[in-house]
């Protein structure tokens, strides 16, 4: 993971991106339209947003940041931020981004992965946004425990995928709306433990059982988008009241600080 055939496969990516197309989503409560093919702002998104705006931050690191949306809307508030990816192109859109957004002078771009990054500082935030499945669990683990500041805290919303039964079904759905790359690997309960145990404090929340990506492209191609935000909803409400139901989520937010 992280090599220069996976970094090529995403600067693959990135060249496909419209800067102009990205700007003008940024004042959107969606960090993420892609997964959210109705076009609003997801259930997970919206909290996951509420959760960033909610910690106080002079510092922030955006790890996997892509064109870092994320990383400029903190930029925007004021925070001093660091955003690094694996793709040299990506890091080139997102300094692009700074600059139209008039906040270059708050946004570092790093390039290369993070499981070797050594950037110098600790930070008060960290963020990880569909992108800590991408790399190598224990080493990127390793590497927030190093750049997280005493009173930081760890925030993630990730694909999760936690019974092998699912986890075999859940590549051959149909209509899933993206390829998967070769070394991702959706979490686990094991890796949300490890992640309790080196952070001591670790609260999470399920999403995306009955609106998994797969069933959400389904429901829109036919014609019942207006219903998606809703349903989305109501599954993260039906897995938080019923604990059994966690095992077929397939997206995580956590936040993590230190006990
Ligand atoms: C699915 S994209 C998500 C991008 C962005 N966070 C978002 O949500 O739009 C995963 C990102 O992680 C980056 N990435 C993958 N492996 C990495 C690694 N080992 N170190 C740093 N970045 C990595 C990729 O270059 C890519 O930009």
């Amino acid at each position: 993971m992280g090599g220069p055939e996976e970094s090529q496969y995403w600067d693959g990516v990135y060249e496909k991106v419209r800067l102009e197309a990205v700007r003008e989503s940024l004042g959107a409560r969606c960090f993420h339209p892609v997964y959210n093919p109705g076009g609003k702002y997801s259930h997970k998104e919206a909290i996951f947003g509420s959760w960033i705006a909610s910690v106080e931050a002079k510092s922030a690191l955006v790890v996997g940041g892509g064109v870092d949306k994320i990383g400029i809307a903190l930029a925007t508030r004021g925070c001093q931020v660091t955003s690094l990816d694996l793709s040299p192109k990506a890091g080139e859109l997102t300094r692009r981004l700074a600059v139209l957004k008039g906040v270059s002078q708050r946004v570092r771009c790093a390039c290369g992965e993070w499981e070797r990054a050594d950037l110098g500082q600790t930070y008060d935030l960290i963020v990880f946004h569909d992108s800590l499945h991408h790399m190598r669990f224990e080493p990127a683990l390793a590497q927030i425990d190093r750049h997280l500041a005493a009173t930081g805290v760890l925030l993630a919303l990730e694909p999760i995928c936690p019974l092998p039964l699912v986890r075999l079904l859940h590549r051959r759905l149909p209509f899933h709306p993206f390829p998967f790359v070769a070394t991702e690997r959706e979490l686990d309960f094991a890796d949300l433990r490890r992640i309790e145990i080196v952070f001591g404090k670790v609260e999470c929340r399920y999403f995306d059982f009955l609106t998994r990506e797969s069933l959400s492209v389904l429901l829109f191609r036919l014609g019942l988008r207006q219903g998606l935000a809703r349903l989305g909803a109501m599954d993260a409400w039906l897995i938080r009241h019923i604990r059994g139901l966690r095992g077929f989520a397939s997206y995580v937010t956590l936040r993590a600080t230190r006990a």
